[in-house]
């Protein structure tokens, strides 16, 4: 059984990107790799960092460096601004009803073990049950092993079918009594498949199961409206979305976030400490312990404004376009097995070389200039899967193109030459 998916209406399109444009203002396409033009085709692992986001960092070293929250003088309050004022922008990105519900974190990662270990385990007994997928990374998976080794949970997993697309009827069959907690990709990075999120979060709230949404993939070409979707939990990572590393978003319905014991204990997440009682500060605060990572900050809600500058559906666009061109052109390849051919997906291409190690094929690739991803995808169990060790990755962004399509291309038949295939 297959779901409707609303991604972005194929009868109302909008206006073309203009990419090279847009790539003027991305630095670090612009050099050579072994005398090679660069052609960046690894942007599911990270993406390039635009001007403006390099500059909105720079410029707070520059000029605005103070700690946040603490500090009356003028830096200090200027510092607090740019921070609060971007975690409006991220309030705003994805549609959430408030400012207190968007917590700062590392990263996806950070923010599915603070789920983890703040939401669930104080929840779970033995014997009770978390779901997941079969195409998870392994960031929305081992935190959820963790979590049952402490708690005697038990995790549940949704299979996948030869085209990388969840088993619906098998999610539903999935649940019982003791289903406590559902954690999910919006999209695979592995697959590059879409899943059904807005209508497996209706299912699972129908059985009183609360969802997790890993959106580390899906933000760079997705709209997300987390209240639309109601999920209570939905977090990505700043790097992926043209942002900087390090820094990270955990949005969680405030109800849940003010539950919810601290993830870390420190400076800035507290009321009022003596020894014998602290009193934690509200949420999103209670969730910033220390120091946070400022500079990233300000520079995720640079890449946000730059992101709606451009209009995500109008990116999205020009990436799928890219993905039917090379999901078409890499067919002539000898030899090549695409791995995720879902009816849903976006950006990104794994596949496969009869007889060849992916790392061989990414090596090779290198010294065309072409940077693709090679190996288990931190996705070991949809490896396993597809009876492979590894495979290789393209994935797309909004700067990329047809000609490097076309590169990517060529040098897949380079590969097949090498190796004497
Ligand atoms: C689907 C998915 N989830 C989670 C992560 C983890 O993101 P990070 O390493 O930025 O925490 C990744 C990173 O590749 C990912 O692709």
């Amino acid at each position: 059984m297959t779901l409707h998916i609303d991604t972005i209406a194929k009868d109302s399109l909008p206006p073309l990107l203009n990419v090279e444009r847009i790539r003027e203002d991305f630095p670090a396409l612009h050099q050579q790799i072994r005398g090679k033009q660069l052609v960046y085709l690894d942007n599911a692992a990270t993406a390039q960092k635009p001007r403006a986001v390099i500059d909105a960092m720079s410029g707070y070293y520059e000029r605005s460096n103070a700690n946040v929250h603490r500090g009356v003088h003028t830096l200090s309050e200027r510092a607090t601004q740019a921070y609060e004022n971007a975690r409006d922008k991220v309030r705003r990105f994805l549609n959430a009803a408030d400012c207190r519900e968007i917590v700062f974190v590392r990263g996806a990662t950070e923010g599915i073990n603070l789920v983890a270990q703040s939401f669930a385990r104080p929840r779970l007994s033995a014997g009770d049950e978390i779901l997941v997928t079969l195409l998870e990374h392994h960031s929305n998976i081992v935190p959820w092993q963790l979590v049952c080794q402490q708690t005697g949970a038990v995790l549940r997993v949704v299979p996948i079918n030869d085209a990388g697309e969840l088993v619906y009827d098998e999610f539903v069959k999935l649940f019982s009594e003791r289903s406590r907690l559902f954690a999910v990709a919006h999209m695979s990075n592995a697959l590059g498949t879409i899943n059904p999120i807005k209508q497996m979060i209706e299912v699972a709230h129908a059985h009183g199961v609360s969802v997790v949404v890993d959106g580390a993939q899906a933000v760079p070409h997705l709209n997300v409206d987390v209240q639309a979707l109601e999920c209570d939990f939905y977090t990505f990572s700043g790097h992926k979305l043209y942002g900087p590393t390090g820094i990270g978003v955990l949005y969680g319905k405030l109800p849940h976030l003010k539950e919810m014991v601290p993830y870390q204990g420190g400076g800035e997440m507290i009321r009022k400490v003596t020894f014998e009682e602290t009193l934690y500060a509200e949420p999103p605060y209670k969730f910033e312990a220390g120091t946070p990572h400022i500079a990233g900050v300000i520079g995720l809600g640079e890449a946000i404004d730059y992101m709606n500058s451009l209009g995500l559906e109008t990116v999205a666009q020009h990436e799928n376009d890219l993905l039917d061109y090379a999901t078409e052109a890499v067919a002539e390849v000898g030899g090549l097995r695409l791995i995720g051919t879902a009816r849903e997906k976006a950006g990104i291409l794994s596949f496969v070389l009869k007889g060849i190690h992916a790392h061989d094929i990414g090596t090779i690739m290198d010294h065309e200039g072409i940077a693709v991803r090679a190996g288990h995808l931190c996705a070991m169990p949809v490896m396993h899967r597809f009876g492979i060790a590894a495979t290789a990755r393209a994935s797309f962004a909004m700067y990329n193109t047809r000609q490097e399509v076309d590169a990517l291309v060529a040098g897949l038949h380079k590969v097949n030459e090498v190796m004497g295939r």
